[in-house]
């Protein structure tokens, strides 16, 4: 979203709604709304720069490239010779061309133009390739040793490549200044111990703000009316009228929502937390106690564009075999598809609706239970006139498409994820018929 649409949302104010029942909670201490929205000592203090989980470890595998842009700006992740993943701006320092066509040669990247070929510490390893020898011998310091990658700091952690993203990458990483801890996006950090779970997990791109996709996850009634009929839960479908007792807790590091069922013996319904800049974890009793975890994660590829890993951790059903079995893996993407082709009709024409100016303090009402995505909205008002990062890498009107079309994965539109694990079940299926129907002819 535009800067200069959120100073207009910005004078939304919350109107009364159903939810009656929101307590508002900072440092374990119950306040107001106006003290919860003012205290400067607990607002959020990660902002749009910072680390974001921007892919699986098992997407990036060795000697392969793996492109993306963050804001506008292509990079590029692969892994060096000690198999560390590394992260660069998809520019050589040579002439400007991209990586891409370009390989991996003992942990080396080399660029598909002249062959430049740069170690992992980003200096150039093979110079006389693109430069004369006498060039290299009397001008070092002004000229060669400038050819040098431009980086962001990536480290591997938890099964996801974090990339400390401030929008200027960097000839020695060294210099970097850190404004953001890693520590704070972690589940680990609040609690859970994400090592006694197993875990699923699907990456899909969408064609619409990276913004209305947080906004989505935070949501809390369109969970009953948009994906009633898909959510494995006979409370959630269209029929149920929605109305909870909300617990706002919030601290410098994240943002946090408990939904409570209004009639007292039916308990929580879930937890959402929203954790600077683009993480959202959602489970349910405490972090100790939960069964399952949600972990979604937004990437802000570019305008209009955004990426979301949605992780499913549980603690049941971690047996392989008997997952293999029933098809869990294949049941379960089937899921996640579903619910993201259910939101993108709605994340796409109402990114429209923003760009066009119409969300704005007369057209729209936040409503009690819009009262997280108010504090997102509060957050990420002030983020934007702070940081401005998409006037980092503005595109140009006439920029060459290639972006544009090539760092995408699968959206949903395309459908051919989801096909493809369709196709997968009802393969699946038949085996699992097959294989007793031929034992038992074996037999007789
Ligand atoms: S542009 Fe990359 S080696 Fe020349
Ligand atoms: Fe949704």
């Amino acid at each position: 979203m535009s800067e200069e649409g959120y100073k207009q949302n910005s004078s939304i104010t919350m109107t009364d709604g159903r939810s009656a029942g929101t307590e508002l909670y900072v440092g374990g201490n119950k306040i107001t709304d106006e003290q919860f929205a003012t205290l400067p000592e607990n607002q959020l203090k990660g902002g749009l720069l910072g680390w974001y989980a921007v892919c699986s470890i098992n997407s990036l595998k060795e000697d392969q490239l793996y492109f993306f842009s963050m804001y506008n700006e292509p990079l590029v992740l692969y892994r060096d010779k000690n198999k560390s993943a590394k992260c660069i701006k998809d520019l050589c320092p040579h002439r400007g061309s991209s990586f891409q066509g370009g390989t991996i040669k003992e942990g080396d990247i080399v660029c598909p133009y002249h062959g430049g070929r740069f170690a992992s510490e980003g200096n150039c390893t093979n110079l006389e390739r693109i430069t004369c020898q006498h060039i290299v011998d009397s001008n070092y310091n002004n000229y060669a040793k400038k050819i040098h990658l431009n980086q962001y700091p990536c480290i591997e952690k938890d099964d996801y490549i974090y990339i400390y993203y401030n929008g200027k990458s960097s000839t020695n990483l060294e210099e970097i200044e850190y404004k953001a801890d890693l520590e704070d996006s972690r589940p680990d950090s609040y609690g859970f111990n994400t090592a006694d779970y197993t875990y699923e997990e699907v990456c899909v791109d969408f064609k619409c703000d990276w913004a209305r996709i947080i906004e989505n996850h935070l949501d809390i009634l369109h969970i009953f009316w948009v994906h009633g009929d898909t959510i494995p839960d006979k409370d959630v479908n269209r029929n149920v009228i929605t109305s909870f007792n909300q617990k706002i807790i919030r601290d410098s590091r994240h943002i946090e929502s408990k939904y409570n069922h209004k009639q007292q013996d039916k308990g929580e319904f879930i937890t959402i937390k929203f954790i600077p800049p683009g993480r959202i974890l959602i489970y349910k009793g405490t972090p100790e106690d939960a069964r399952y975890i949600q972990v979604l994660d937004h990437i802000p590829l570019a305008e209009n564009r955004a990426r979301v890993i949605v992780r499913h951790y549980r603690k049941f059903l971690k047996n392989k075999l008997l997952t293999q079995l029933i098809m869990f893996k294949s049941l379960q993407h089937r899921i996640f598809y579903r619910i993201f082709t259910e939101d993108y009709l709605i994340l796409k024409t109402q990114s429209f609706n923003e760009q066009m100016g119409y969300v704005q303090k007369d057209n729209v009402k936040l409503l009690g239970e819009d009262k997280m995505v108010q504090y997102y909205w509060d957050w990420l008002q002030n983020a934007l006139k702070n940081e401005k990062p998409w006037t980092l890498h503005p595109t140009k009107i006439n920029t060459n498409s290639v972006y544009k079309d090539l760092p995408m994965k699968y959206p949903p539109e395309n459908q051919s994820l989801a096909k493809n694990n369709n196709r997968s079940i009802i393969f699946q299926l038949i085996l699992r018929l097959l294989i007793p129907i031929g034992l038992l002819i074996a037999l007789i």
